[in-house]
């Protein structure tokens, strides 16, 4: 037990290195546990967690259904755009995105050029045993919401395996998950000093 702390705040001082003032960007889809999974990371890294929907929520003064009702789709990517751009310049953070920002052109590039983007991958199973309890996101008000799920994971996982790096979010321990991000931020490191 000592031994794997003490292996995780050795991983948590070259990851911190690793990110220098960038954003830690968690991208992948609903209940994939971006957020969850994003506060333990920063806590381990020592470093503000931030969330963007919930910026987005600040700003506008509506919860996301109310924004997706009142103005739509469109537009409430143009507000995640935005507040996810603004969001970017202030580092080192991790912050948790929305589903589909990374599925925004726009908003993808400005990630890539500006944080460390990670995938964090789940299969059906776990996504749908998760997004069943929360009814909270309007993409999933379908007849079959299982189906539209799946539909989402196919139309998108192409697009989030472009993030920098990737880590499989099942159903194990939130602790597991979060050293493994830890683990493959420090990674970078090393694949940095192997190029130079
Ligand atoms: C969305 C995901 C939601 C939220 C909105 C749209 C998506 O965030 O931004 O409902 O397009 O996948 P979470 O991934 O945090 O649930």
């Amino acid at each position: 037990m000592e031994e794997t702390r003490h292996a995780i705040s050795e991983d948590a001082a070259r990851a911190r290195q690793a990110l220098g003032k960038r954003n830690l960007v968690l991208v992948g889809l609903m209940g994939a546990g971006k957020s969850a999974i994003g506060k333990l990371v920063a806590q381990l890294l020592d470093i503000p967690f931030i969330d963007s929907d919930h910026e987005i929520e600040r700003v506008s003064r509506m919860t996301i259904p109310e924004l997706f009702e009142s103005y739509g789709e469109p537009e409430f990517r143009k507000l995640e755009q935005r507040v996810i751009k603004r969001l970017l310049k202030t580092g080192p953070r991790v912050l948790s995105t929305g589903g589909g920002a990374f599925m925004n052109e726009e908003t993808r590039a400005a990630i890539t050029q500006n944080g460390l983007s990670l995938w964090l991958d789940a299969d059906l199973d776990t996504l749908w045993e998760r997004v069943i309890k929360r009814d909270n996101r309007p993409l999933l008000k379908t007849a079959n919401p299982k189906k539209t799920l799946e539909d989402l994971m196919i139309a998108r996982y192409p697009t989030y395996a472009t993030a920098h790096l990737r880590v499989k979010s099942r159903d194990v321990k939130k602790d597991h998950v979060a050293a493994e991000v830890i683990a493959a931020i420090a990674a970078t490191l090393e694949d940095a000093d192997h190029d130079a």
